[in-house]
């Protein structure tokens, strides 16, 4: 079964599960799918849920540790509200609690093809674990407010879309000071991107992203760590101008750019985001957490895993750190089914 099928049945049974149903399926068609198991079950930092109760935990439904589950207001009520942001329809859910009860199939999922023939080849026999289904998730991660584009509408779309941020006058500061907006670098197919937090100097004279010493440092990751090519991935900013003397971006600067960051994802759909620093990590994920706390997990937005790490930036100034990231990026490649390069060393 293909992986990206098997990772939205498990997370179509963690649904149900949520919503209450406690006999559920540990295989189907023959693909073990059972919600236990490997990996970080984490909860999303902003998602407002409480701990199950221990009725549900003494149900005969294996809850893993940390994971949040819904606890109040009535099974229908709970289904209601799963059904209301768009994971499953009323029909899925349907087949899916017979194929729970032994009776019927469950209908396969339609996924886009990867376009990335050493990303489309590696199929996983690891499944990120999907252990939170937000309540309110980012506009650009609701499946039913996104638009299947063609390539070539998504390409149109994304220069439109460029082209509003380059004439985008919100920040005063930031116009001021800016020699011209810093868009995006990559592949707009690829499953994975990484988001950082704002242009620096050489982004800001170039016009691309991560094209300084942070830049070397994260081609570096995703060649030599990841063993793909720069231009397979795709590279963005939370924020599209360069802040004066490379402060950090200020909360009313990262709210001026959001509609346009909200609207790159959207049209990207990645399936992967690595948050590189703090800023994308609350950016992405809705937190006020810092990356040291919620880096080595996996997130799960709609479709889209995310895993953050340390900022490059970061990582030149606190090289003991590039430990962790490896840690972290390995964890990235195991969710997409790469296998990290054999030559790579360690910490480097
Ligand atoms: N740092 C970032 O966060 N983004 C860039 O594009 C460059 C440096
Ligand atoms: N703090 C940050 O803001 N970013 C990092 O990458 C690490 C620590």
């Amino acid at each position: 079964m293909d992986f990206e099928v098997r990772r939205m049945l498990r997370q179509i049974l963690l649904d149900l599960r949520l919503a209450g149903v406690t006999h559920l399926p540990r295989s189907i068609g023959g693909t073990h799918l059972a919600l236990e198991g490997n990996g970080p079950w984490v909860k999303a930092p902003n998602a407002s849920f409480t701990l199950a109760d221990e009725g549900q935990r003494g149900s005969g439904a294996h809850v893993p540790p940390n994971t949040m589950t819904l606890a109040s207001g009535p099974p229908q009520a709970r289904t209601g509200q799963i059904r209301s942001h768009g994971k499953i329809t009323a029909k899925e859910a349907e087949d899916l609690t017979k194929a729970a009860a032994g009776q019927g199939e469950v209908p396969p999922q339609e996924q886009p093809p990867l376009r990335n023939e050493r990303l489309a080849g590696a199929a996983s026999e690891f499944s990120p674990a999907v252990s939170f289904s937000m309540l309110t998730l980012p506009a650009w991660a609701q499946e039913e407010k996104i638009e299947v584009l063609s390539p070539e509408e998504k390409r149109e779309r994304l220069q439109q879309l460029a082209r509003r941020v380059a004439g985008c006058r919100r920040c005063p500061d930031l116009v001021r000071n800016r020699t011209q907006t810093v868009f995006a670098d990559g592949n707009p197919d690829s499953p994975l991107v990484f988001v950082g937090e704002a242009p620096g100097a050489d982004e800001d004279r170039q016009g691309v992203p991560f094209v300084g010493r942070a830049g070397q440092l994260l081609t570096d990751i995703i060649t030599k760590g990841m063993g793909l090519r720069r231009e397979e991935v795709y590279i963005c900013n939370v924020i599209k101008c360069r802040p004066p003397e490379n402060r950090t971006p200020t909360a009313a600067e990262v709210a001026n750019c959001r509609e346009y960051l909200d609207e790159q994802l959207a049209l990207i759909r990645p399936q992967y985001i690595c948050c590189l620093g703090s800023i994308a990590a609350q950016r992405i994920l809705g937190t006020k957490q810092f990356v040291t706390k919620i880096r080595g997990k996996l997130f799960t937005l709609g479709r889209t895993t995310v895993v953050c790490t340390y900022h490059p930036a970061y990582l030149l100034r606190n090289p003991e750190a590039k430990r962790e990231t490896w840690e972290d990026i390995k964890l990235l490649m195991k969710a997409m089914g790469l296998a990290p390069p054999p030559s790579r060393k360690a910490g480097n």
